[in-house]
């Protein structure tokens, strides 16, 4: 590590405090890494990562360290590589609708900056506020608009990366098309900093939508709220965001950060519409008809700040669960759509019959549950029956159709169950684009693969 201060002085540490503060993420992992790097430019990237391929030292790309998978927890002996230093938007295009940014850029951030010259970014991570869009990048991470406006990926038009061995390279295009070769673009967008480590990021815009309604839903039977999502959709409108909060999410809610979500409420959906405000206007009517007619409850945000209000509160679940009990075991399963009210069932099922307590929440417009298993690390019993829910979970979902992970990836946590979702010749085709990413493995290992 002294040749590696050597080469990048005054952005390399050991001290024990920078080690114990970069070594977990939301996952609630942790490890020691052998020292933290801070990177400003792609060129110290490729420094780093050509020193490592040298000796066999793994690397941890890390953002914000906002991942719920453990996706930037260090292995034994790690560097762990903070793109966080590198933080600036480089470049708003009006014309051609994109912006150049660094991986460290906030994504809330760039929503504002954004904001003033009429243009949108659409992906809102719940942690938009402090998470980056380099980590956003390599977990193509969703959010509440995923529903009208798609995830990350959608929104990638080209990349600068630097290969495991100090290489850099660039992906995509500067165009709105562009065919020609693989698409190595979209292939690591999503690759959980097992691939490369990115360093520059062109990002499609749109124009910033005129107007937002935020209309709130109340159901005392969850059911019926289900029955709601399919119906707005099948009704032709797309709202921006479709969110469901089930009774247990909506108590810690208002036990944390408090907006009035009535408590007796057994299903609660947030839904946002955004265009023209006559067209949404409309909209908003028609959903609210249709609320009525399942025997929901109905009413509209005032203006947009108090939309954006109840928005905020529901990016608060996350951190109000902590308050029902320390450890959350976290799923973001996804099913068909149609198939929600099933899913429910059986986590309701599942947590009578084992006497854990299971909170839901999350994207009912994408079919994305976020399962929330509470448990408490360090009653050893609770927490096993607690793990051991997981599985059950996941093959409940995989019979529905569904898949193990709508938006905060494999990381360490899920690695163990991705054969229960993927094929083994899918599977070997996975690791072997590894290893030739990486034939050392020495970016990010035992992440996503067992
Ligand atoms: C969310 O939608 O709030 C995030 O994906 C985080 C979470 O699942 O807790
Ligand atoms: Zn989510």
């Amino acid at each position: 590590m002294k040749k590696l201060a050597e080469m990048l002085p005054g952005k390399v540490s050991t001290e024990p405090e920078d080690l114990l503060c970069y070594g977990f993420d939301a996952s609630g992992l942790q490890a020691a890494p052998a020292a933290v790097v801070w990177a400003q430019s792609a060129e110290d990237v490729a420094k780093i990562l050509g020193f490592a391929y040298s000796n066999n030292i793994p690397v941890i790309p890390r953002g914000a360290g906002s991942g719920m998978t453990g996706g930037s927890v260090p292995s034994k002996g790690a560097v762990v590589l903070s793109l966080e230093r590198m933080n600036k938007i480089l470049e708003i295009d009006r014309e051609n609708m994109s912006v150049l940014v660094e991986p460290g850029v906030i994504n809330g951030n760039l929503q504002r900056e954004l904001q003033r010259h009429k243009l949108f970014y659409p992906p809102d991570p719940a942690s938009m506020d402090f998470c980056t869009i380099g980590g956003n990048v390599a977990e193509n991470s969703g959010g509440p608009r995923a529903v009208k406006y798609g995830v990350t990926r959608d929104y990638v038009m080209g990349l600068e990366a630097v290969l495991p061995d100090g290489r850099i390279i660039n992906t995509g295009v500067k165009t709105a098309k562009g065919v020609v070769g693989y698409d190595l673009t979209r292939l690591l967008v999503g690759s959980e900093g097992t691939l490369a480590v990115v360093t520059k990021v062109r990002l499609r815009v749109l124009p910033l939508p005129e107007a937002v309604i935020t209309l709130l839903a109340l159901f005392d039977d969850t059911a019926r709220a289900g029955a709601a999502v399919g119906k707005i959709l099948t009704n032709g409108i797309i709202p921006r965001a479709l969110e469901f909060l089930d009774r247990g999410t909506i108590h810690a809610v208002e036990n944390y950060k408090p907006v009035g979500f009535p408590k007796d409420t057994e299903a609660l959906l947030l839904i946002e519409l955004d265009g023209r405000p006559q067209t949404i206007a409309k909209e908003a009517e028609r959903i609210s008809e249709i609320i009525r007619n399942l025997r929901g409850e109905v009413t509209m945000a005032e203006d947009e700040a108090a939309g954006e209000k109840l928005c905020e509160a529901r990016r608060a679940v996350s951190p109000a669960l902590y308050h029902l009990k320390p450890t959350k075991i976290n799923e973001d399963i996804a099913v068909p759509r149609s198939r929600i009210p099933e899913m429910l069932m059986t986590l309701n099922r599942l947590s009578e019959e084992t006497g854990i307590t299971i909170v839901n929440f999350g994207h009912a417009g994408d079919g994305n549950i976020h399962v929330n298993i509470m448990a408490d690390r360090n009653n050893k019993e609770e927490y096993d029956r607690a793990q051991n829910l997981v599985k059950e979970i996941f093959r409940a979902t995989l019979e529905l159709g569904g898949t193990l992970s709508g938006e905060h990836g494999v990381g360490l946590t899920k690695a163990a169950y991705i054969s229960m979702e993927i094929p083994p010749a899918e599977l070997d085709l996975m690791k072997r684009i590894k290893g030739v990413f990486d034939p050392k493995n020495i970016l990010n290992p035992g992440k996503i693969f067992p």
